[in-house]
């Protein structure tokens, strides 16, 4: 996982819940960074897991939520860092239809290695769309949040529901209605 996905969790972490939370989570965690993270590194993603895992324990927030909420957060991080990628979509179930084929082959060819989900379109519509969610990561509700943003982006709202194929959250039907 990116180390910019880190350095803007834990940043994240501080302005919401303080330095002291931030401490917390990295010394509960076993960490093989240690918790220093820099923007381009690359880090084992247990290592997310782990500071996810003990933020929620520590604030009694589920991990789904804190992701959601995350995913809030880091579209900003992407409205500033990549403005011509967003600047290429009109509509908001243009763009993410558009993950698997261009935006992510565009972030691979700046990370090449990023771990990043796939997504498979199902149905579309002008209004709808219908999406497969495939990744070992199980960051389903980080996709929620990203697509939660990108609908307001926009200036547009959206009905999404999120039904999962499997269990574990390895494999989630999006399926997205714009109001
Ligand atoms: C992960 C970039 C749009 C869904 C990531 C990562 C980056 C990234 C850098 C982390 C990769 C890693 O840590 O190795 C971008 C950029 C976007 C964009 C620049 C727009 C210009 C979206 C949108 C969605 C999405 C709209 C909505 C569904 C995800 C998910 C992950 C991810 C779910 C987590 C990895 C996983 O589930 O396996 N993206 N992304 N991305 N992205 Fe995007």
């Amino acid at each position: 996982m990116k180390g910019i996905v880190f350095t803007e969790f834990l940043e994240l972490v501080e302005d919401k819940f303080g330095l002291k939370m931030v401490d917390t989570i990295i010394s509960n965690s076993n960490l093989e960074s240690e918790g220093v993270y820099t923007a381009v590194g690359t880090y084992s993603f247990s290592e997310m897991l782990q500071l996810l895992q003990h933020l929620s324990e520590n604030t009694g927030i589920s991990i789904d939520n804190l992701l959601l909420v995350y995913a809030e957060h880091f579209f900003s991080v992407i409205e500033r860092s990549y403005p011509g990628l967003l600047a290429t979509y009109k509509d908001p179930i243009e763009m993410i239809s558009s993950i698997e084929n261009h935006i992510h082959v565009e972030v691979r060819k700046i990370y090449p290695d990023a771990e990043l989900p796939t997504f498979e379109v199902t149905n579309k519509t002008e209004n709808s769309l219908v999406m497969i969610y495939k990744s070992s990561r199980a960051m389903h509700h980080f996709g929620l949040g990203l697509m939660n943003k990108t609908f307001e982006h926009f200036n547009a709202t959206a009905t999404i529901d999120l039904e999962k194929i499997k269990e574990d959250g390895t494999e989630v039907r999006f399926v997205i209605h714009k109001n």
